[in-house]
C-alpha cells in the first residue's frame, strides 16, 4: 500500500560522540568515564574501545557529504563534555568548540539542521573522580557546560537536548555496571537518577538565560516492560523497572514527582526546591525507542529485576531485541497520553542491528533492516493517524559504530564502516532511505 508522511515531516539520522568521533587524546580533549571503563579488561566485548572508533574527528566531510547525499532535513550529534572542558569544568577548551563551529557550519551548508545533545554518557573522568553522578555539583557543572556550549553554537543550533536516556546512563552505569563508570548498587543509581535531573533542570534554565530563541528538550528511552508471568512477583518486578526505566525522568521533568514505587525511596535525596529546578518547560518531547521485554523477578538484581529473551520463534534484530512495531505505535500514543501534551513530538532514535554481509559485487544487502524500518515506519504512520503530534524520525544510526559494551560487533548504520580501514559502504537501507528523505512514497508492508 503506497503512503506518505505529512508535509514538512522531517528525517533525521543520529550518532553520538564517543561512538563515532575517536581522536580521544586529540586538540586537547580529556578523557571521559568511556576511555577509563573500555580500557579496563572485560568491560567490552573483544576489548574494543573508542579510541578510533569511526575517525569521525578527522573525516567528517566525507560524513557530512553522506549526510547530504542521504537527503536528510536535520542530523543528531552529540557534543563531549571532555572536549569541551577537558576538567569538566573551569577553563574551555578552544580547539575541541572549533572542531564543533566547523562541523556545525558544514552541516548547515549541506542544507541540514544539526540538532544537539550535551550529554550522550561521556562524563568528564575528573567529574568522575570527585563522585560523578552521585555528587549533586556535577549538576551545575553540565549546567555550565551546556552555557558555554550554547554561547558558541546557539546562534546557529536551534534545537538542543539535555541528556540521551538519562535512564540508561543511571541504570546501566551506575546501576547495573554494565556501562561506565560500572558502579552496581540500589542507592547509586537512584542518586544517580536524581542529579541528572537536576543537572536537566539546571541545563535548560542555564540555556534558557543564555538565549532565548532555543527549542530545548531532553531524549528519554520507552521500552514497555511487561510481566514474563502472572505470578505476583514478576508483576512486581515489572512495575519496578517500569519506574525505574520509563518513569523516572519524564515524570519528574514534566510533572514535578517521582513515580510509585521510587517516590519513596528516593525522597530523602529531594531537597526542597529541587523539584521546581527539575520541572522545566520543554519546548519539544524526543525520545528513543527499539524494542519491549517481559520482566522477571530477580533476587541478584538491585533492584530485583530481570528480563527474559523473547520466546522462541520471535522476530528478533541481532541484539536479540524482539521486532514489536505494535509495542512502538503503543508507546507513542502512551508517549502524548502522559506527558506530551500539545507538544512536537520526535523520535531520535528507532533503529536495527543485523549482522551485515558485502556480497561480490559491493553491495550490502540488508532486507532485514530495510524491513524493520518499514515496519517502524508504519507504527508511526499509525501513531499519526491516532491524532499524535509525530513530526520527525531520525534513524540509529547514520554509521555503523561503537556499541558501548558489545563494541563493534553490533551494526546499526545505513552506512557500512570496515573498522580496519574505515571505508565508509551505503547499504541498500542507505538508499531506502534516502527515497523517503527525499519524498517518495511509502510502501508499506
Ligand atoms: C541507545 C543509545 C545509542 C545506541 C542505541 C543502539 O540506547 O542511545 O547510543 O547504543 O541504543
Amino acid at each position: 500500500m503506497a503512503t506518505s508522511f505529512p508535509d514538512g515531516f522531517l528525517w533525521g539520522a543520529s550518532t553520538s560522540a564517543y561512538q563515532i568521533e575517536g581522536a580521544v587524546k586529540e586538540d586537547g580533549r580529556g578523557p571521559s568515564i568511556w576511555d577509563t571503563f573500555s580500557h579496563l579488561p572485560g568491560n567490552s566485548l573483544g576489548e574494543d574501545t573508542g579510541d578510533v572508533a569511526c575517525d569521525h574527528y578527522h573525516r567528517w566531510p566525507e560524513d557530512v557529504a553522506l549526510m547530504r547525499e542521504l537527503g536528510i532535513g536535520a542530523y543528531r550529534l552529540s557534543t563531549a563534555w571532555p572536549r569541551i572542558l577537558p576538567e569538566g569544568s573551569g577553563k574551555s577548551n578552544a580547539k575541541g568548540l572549533e572542531f564543533y563551529d566547523r562541523l556545525v557550519d558544514a552541516i548547515m551548508a549541506a542544507g541540514i539542521e544539526p540538532w544537539i545533545c550535551l550529554y550522550h554518557w561521556d562524563l568528564p573522568q575528573t567529574l568522575e573522580y570527585r563522585g560523578g553522578w552521585q555528587n549533586r555539583d556535577v549538576a551545575s557543572w553540565f549546567a555550565d557546560y551546556a552555557a558555554v556550549t550554547v554561547r558558541r553554537l546557539g546562534d546557529r543550533v536551534k534545537h538542543w537536548a539535555t541528556f540521551n536516556e538519562p535512564n540508561a546512563a543511571s541504570v546501566k552505569g551506575y546501576g547495573e555496571g554494565d556501562h561506565a563508570p560500572g558502579i552496581r548498587g540500589r542507592m547509586t543509581a537512584l542518586k544517580a537518577v536524581h542529579v541528572m535531573n537536576l543537572a536537566h533542570g539546571l541545563g535548560v534554565a542555564a540555556m534558557r538565560s543564555e538565549r532565548a530563541d532555543l527549542l530545548l528538550g531532553n531524549i528519554y528511552n520507552f521500552h514497555p516492560r511487561e510481566p514474563a508471568s502472572e505470578r505476583e512477583q514478576d508483576e512486581i518486578a515489572a512495575t519496578m523497572l517500569d519506574a525505574l526505566w520509563n518513569r523516572s525522568s519524564p515524570d519528574p521533568q514534566i510533572h514535578g514527582t517521582y513515580p510509585e514505587p521510587l517516590a519513596a525511596e528516593i525522597e530523602p535525596l529531594v531537597q526542597p526546591g529541587d523539584p521546581d529546578i527539575i520541572r522545566q518547560k520543554l519546548d519539544y518531547f524526543a525520545f528513543n525507542h527499539y524494542t519491549r521485554t517481559r520482566v522477571r523477578h530477580d533476587p541478584d538484581h538491585p533492584f530485583e529485576v530481570g528480563t527474559l529473551p523473547p520466546p522462541p520463534g520471535t522476530p528478533v534484530t541481532e541484539m536479540g531485541w524482539e521486532i514489536a512495531p505494535d509495542a512502538f505505535r503503543s508507546v507513542m500514543i502512551e508517549a502524548k497520553e502522559r506527558y506530551s501534551g500539545d507538544l512536537p513530538i520526535y523520535i531520535l532514535e528507532n533503529g536495527a542491528a543485523f549482522s551485515d554481509r558485502i556480497d561480490a559485487d559491493g553491495r550490502i544487502r540488508d532486507e532485514q533492516r530495510i524491513a524493520y524500518l518499514r515496519g517502524y515506519l508504519g507504527a508511526v504512520q499509525d501513531a499519526i493517524a491516532a491524532g499524535v503530534p509525530v513530526r520527525g524520525y531520525f534513524v540509529w544510526s547514520l554509521l555503523d559504530n561503537f556499541e558501548w559494551a558489545l563494541g563493534y560487533s553490533k551494526r546499526f548504520g545505513l552506512v557500512h564502516v570496515d573498522f580496519g580501514t574505515l571505508e565508509r559502504r551505503p547499504k541498500d537501507s542507505f538508499h531506502f532511505y534516502s527515497e523517503l528523505a527525499h519524498g517518495a512514497t511509502f510502501e508499506r508492508e
